[in-house]
């Protein structure tokens, strides 16, 4: 007897998440299974200030899920890498508290989300911030160069995030700080779902459980300090939004440390 196994096209995967993420980045004011922009950010928390003092284009194509930057506590001076930086909302707002003296490197592998938030940085100032192309599975930096790694709404939509955790850890200076939002699932999702090619893109479908994508993170070299559920995150589409109810899939934001 033979027995089929349906597999997820990762192929077909990263085309999808990049045709969503440029739709985002270059028409924001689209509707989308997931909420975007300004007032999704203040209602996940971000501070109003925050908000107000860097680019208002960056903040409508925002697409995070949860607020974490009072875990990460950066300071200034410190070196930030953001994974999967869309747009640059993250990144803007880690450059504040890390001043001239600090850096912020963004990592993204959607062009356009790349394209925008570079010409912002520029015609905004932030000259602090840069923005490089490639994968949150092996981002083109330097190990041991950071203080803090953060990521909003991205590792979720990774067929490989072990492999994720690990390129964080590396980046990390010894005790350096990832501090995270991200989407979990208290159930197992059935393939039907993790070989949904859309559902992924829409941040559901790679959804881990949430004891695996724990121990996700301290078998990379972390030790978790914080974990949270964020409630005012919420998915907009009726598909979507059946498929949160049924499997308890849910935003979180956590910090933790590196050994
Ligand atoms: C949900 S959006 C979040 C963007 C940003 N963090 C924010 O909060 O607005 C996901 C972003 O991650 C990027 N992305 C997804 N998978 C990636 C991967 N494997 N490597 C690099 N970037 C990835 C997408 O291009 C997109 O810009």
């Amino acid at each position: 007897m033979s027995v089929t196994t349906r597999r997820l096209d990762t192929t077909e995967l990263e085309e999808r998440v990049k045709r969503m993420y440029q739709e985002v980045a270059l028409e924001p004011e689209h509707e989308f299974h997931f909420e975007t922009g300004r007032p999704l950010a203040e209602r996940l928390g971000y501070p109003t200030d925050d908000l107000d003092a860097i680019p208002g284009a960056a903040i409508e194509s925002f697409a995070g899920v949860g607020y974490f930057l009072d875990l990460a506590a950066i300071s200034p001076g410190e070196a930030v890498l953001d994974l999967g930086s869309g747009s640059g909302t993250d990144s803007f707002v880690a450059a504040r508290a890390t001043g001239t003296e600090g850096r912020v490197v963004g990592v993204d592998m959607t062009e356009a989300q790349l394209a925008k938030g570079r010409r912002l940085a520029d015609e905004h100032g932030f000259g602090q911030v840069e923005f490089r192309a490639g994968y949150i599975e092996r981002p083109p930096v330097e190990d041991d160069g950071f203080d803090c790694v953060v990521s909003n709404g991205v590792i979720n939509l990774s067929p490989d995030k072990s492999a994720v955790f690990e390129a964080a850890a590396r980046a990390l200076r010894p005790s350096g700080r990832l501090a995270l939002a991200d989407i979990v699932s208290q159930r197992q999702l059935p393939e039907g779902v993790t070989c949904d090619a859309s559902l992924w893109a829409a941040c559901i479908g790679g959804a881990m459980q949430r004891d695996g994508y724990r121990q996700a993170i301290e078998a990379a070299g972390f030790t978790i300090e914080t974990w949270r559920e964020n409630d005012a995150y919420r998915f907009v589409s009726e598909r979507a939004a059946n498929a949160t109810k049924k499997y308890g899939v849910t935003s979180i934001s956590l910090l933790a440390r590196r050994h």
